[in-house]
């Protein structure tokens, strides 16, 4: 039979110590893919519990700028009338937006991700897609790196995926659920 002492307990809480530490710190509440999101750019590599507290961080908007049927999404600041909400299922984003001139509304899929060009919408059955969270990170593949930052027309920033173009910057593309601004 096992002796109780004073110094076993101490050593066996001791012991136990590093498993306490190991424990996580408060993490962000998980994300739930099918319930509408905010999409932001980041440096962060990991999520953080208030969007705003994410490094770098830039609300997205989707952007026609020559009302062309394919929207990309844009970086936007502070002062914004208000911005696209998300879901993501069979590898691709949804998001409810009026059509080109603010006519209709349609839910925008995102199409087939490539490398060098813009992650863009359509109005359009599209997928299955390649696009998953991964704890809230937006992964091609199963992989969060690949997201840029490019320079985009009517001197907006846009995002690319891979893209190539000196003024492309790296970013990460995360799901929150308020948004930062
Ligand atoms: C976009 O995808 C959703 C889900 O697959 C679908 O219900 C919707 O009709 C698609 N949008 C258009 C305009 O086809």
């Amino acid at each position: 039979m096992v002796q109780l002492t004073l110094p076993t307990l101490l050593l066996s809480l001791v012991a136990a110590l590093p498993a306490i530490h190991a424990l996580p710190a408060a993490t962000a509440p998980a994300v739930d893919p099918s319930t509408p999101f905010y999409l932001v750019t980041t440096s962060d590599k990991h999520s953080a519990s208030a969007s705003s507290s994410l490094k770098d961080v830039s609300a997205t908007s989707l952007f026609d700028p020559y009302y062309q049927p394919n929207y990309l999404l844009r970086l936007i600041g502070p002062g914004y009338g208000s911005l696209p909400t998300f879901t993501l299922t069979d590898g691709v984003l949804h998001s409810p937006s009026s059509g080109p001139h603010g006519l209709g509304s349609y839910v925008y899929n995102s199409t087939a991700v490539a490398a060098g060009t813009e992650l863009q919408f359509l109005a359009a059955a599209e997928g299955p897609g390649s696009l998953t969270l991964k704890k809230g990170v937006l992964a091609v593949g199963g992989e969060t790196d690949g997201w840029t930052i490019c320079a985009g027309p009517l001197g907006q920033e846009v995002i690319e995926y891979k893209g190539t173009d000196l003024s492309c910057v790296p970013t990460y593309i995360q799901a929150v659920s308020t948004p930062p601004y």
